[in-house]
């Protein structure tokens, strides 16, 4: 008999894994530009859930992927989400002062390292996710594939376009198709980024490859309406980054749109679809599923 699986363990497991991974990579602290080094580790290693590269690993694993040869992408998408958090609380955005539990990265370090840090994080990521390419043969050509994936999912049709139209329509209400857009965007699109590469570096099918992006889609979105919802019901302490930041910004959000009970019905909605989805592929990954239900009574 199998033994059930514990979740919390496993969990914790995979954050220290990704850890590891994630210092391995940060840049020496040396040189005249040292202080871009320290705040690049500041923001990244503060902590946070960790969720893009653990839907990376799992959806690699899902496809049968060989163990080693994921990691530097999923290095490379926590630079990249870690630098979106770090723009996204800049004064001229949404001018937070708190993040995973510590001082925003501008508050420590000043605006203007606050925001080379952020590009330092942007670029580093792909200096990251380069070195796929001296992977042998088969993988290297993967590398490619996923390299345009995490290139376009990260630029204006994907994290950047939802971060612009989300500042721009500030201060109004906006109607649910294109807070729909936004989140699709802003949130989604490094999620589906996620899992992609996840596929792809595993050697999946396009078929399989598009599939994957479908149902990244709605957990991401599923996890931004829950973002939102934790806005309004959660303590700053338990969240580690400021509460009602929504609010203070006049930002239109699912919870305004739609009331708190109607939005968490819609992440549990979205969640069982994603699920259900993935249910239909032959290999099933008991961790991925359970994650995923986690992610819908998250507290932080
Ligand atoms: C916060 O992302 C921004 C959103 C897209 C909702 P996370 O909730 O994944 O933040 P960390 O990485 O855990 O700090
Ligand atoms: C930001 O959405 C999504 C990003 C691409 C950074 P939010 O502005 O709601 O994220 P938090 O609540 O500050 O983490
Ligand atoms: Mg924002
Ligand atoms: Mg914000
Ligand atoms: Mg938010």
């Amino acid at each position: 008999m199998v033994a059930p699986m514990n979740f919390n363990e496993e969990y914790t497991r995979r954050i220290d894994y990704i850890e590891k991974i994630l210092r391995r990579y940060l840049p020496a602290q040396e040189g005249y530009q040292k202080v871009i080094m320290e705040a690049m580790e500041y923001s990244l290693m503060a902590g946070g859930k960790r969720i893009r590269p653990m839907l990376m690993l799992e959806t690699y694993r899902l496809f049968g992927g060989e163990p080693g040869m994921i990691a530097p992408f999923m290095a490379a998408i926590e630079m990249i989400h870690t630098y979106s958090l770090v723009h996204d609380d800049l004064p001229a955005m949404d001018n937070d002062e708190y993040r995973r539990g510590r001082k925003t990265t501008h508050i420590i370090y000043g605006e203007d390292m606050g925001i080379l840090a952020g590009d330092a994080l942007l670029n580093y990521a792909f200096e990251t996710a380069c070195r796929s390419f001296d992977l042998d043969g088969e993988y290297a050509v993967r590398a490619g594939k996923a390299m345009k994936i995490l290139a376009g999912k990260a630029g204006i049709y994907g994290m950047i376009g939802g971060q612009v139209v989300d500042v721009k329509e500030s201060g109004h209400e906006v109607s649910g198709d294109v807070l729909d857009f936004i989140y699709r965007l802003k949130t989604s699109a490094l999620i589906e980024a996620s899992m992609m590469i996840g596929a792809v570096m595993a050697g999946a099918e396009d078929e399989d490859i598009r599939t994957v992006e479908q149902i990244a889609r709605k957990i991401g979105l599923a996890f931004q309406i829950q973002d939102d919802i934790l806005d309004v019901t959660s303590t700053t302490e338990v969240l580690g980054k400021p509460v009602h930041s929504d609010e203070k910004n006049k930002k239109t959000t699912y919870v305004t749109l739609k009331g708190i009970e109607e939005s968490k019905k819609d992440v549990e909605r979205m969640t069982a679809e994603a699920i259900r989805e993935l249910n239909r592929y032959p290999a099933q990954d008991e961790f991925l599923e359970q994650l995923l239900k986690s992610l819908v009574y998250r507290e932080k």
